[in-house]
């Protein structure tokens, strides 16, 4: 299988993280590409007409995107813990935990973008400004409400959460989000350990 892949994008470390946790990374070639909001990568759109990664082309040809649906494929294949559980209740708080991880990311990815891609004479404040306080929100829902699911096993949840975290302080998105959230900072400062993590951080 080949994932198209950037080190930076936090939705395609997301996946290898999962694929290394599911013990199938040896069965995926990484392509490195290079994306942009303003740019077509043609041989990206041939597989994938959003032109987004992570996109993956399986050995017969089909061609999986996003990636919430890789990263559900990848699980299928694997024969160790499962990333996607199949109790309802666990499996639920995963998918969920999987969403915010997600959103986060989306948010963390618009503000970087606004200030990094938009000529200055174009820039929003107001709307990084948006993207921040859903960063915020969401930083204190996960140290108030979700501590109990994210000390548990891991799931895709806990993979989405942690890829979202490491994508903020990649790029500054947030100024020092760990002062405010001790919980939450203690847990990702372990997570981070894992070998998983620690092999796919952004160049
Ligand atoms: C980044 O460079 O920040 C980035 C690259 C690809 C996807 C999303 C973000």
């Amino acid at each position: 299988m080949k994932l198209f892949y950037a080190s930076a994008s936090p939705f395609a470390r997301k996946v290898v993280v999962a694929a290394r946790e599911a013990g199938v990374i040896d069965r995926i070639e990484i392509i490195s590409t290079t994306v942009s909001p303003v740019a077509r990568n043609e041989d990206l759109i041939a597989a994938n007409p959003t032109g987004k990664i992570p996109t993956m082309v399986l050995e017969d040809g089909r061609v999986v995107f996003d990636s919430r649906v890789i990263c559900e494929y990848i699980d299928g294949l694997s024969d160790n813990i499962k990333l996607f559980p199949t109790h309802p209740d666990t499996r639920l708080a995963a998918l969920t935990l999987q969403a915010l991880g997600d959103a986060m990311m989306d948010a963390a990815v618009l503000a970087r973008y606004e200030g990094f891609m938009r000529p200055e004479e174009f820039q929003w404040n107001e709307w990084v400004e948006g993207q921040k306080n859903k960063l915020e929100s969401s930083l204190d829902y996960l140290e108030s409400r979700a501590m109990d699911v994210l000390e548990g096993p891991i799931t895709i949840g806990h993979i989405a959460v942690a890829c979202a975290l490491a994508y903020i302080e990649f790029r500054g998105v947030l100024d020092n989000w760990r002062a405010s959230h001790d919980e939450l900072a203690k847990w990702y400062t372990s997570f981070s350990q894992r070998d998983s993590m620690k092999a796919t951080e952004p160049s």
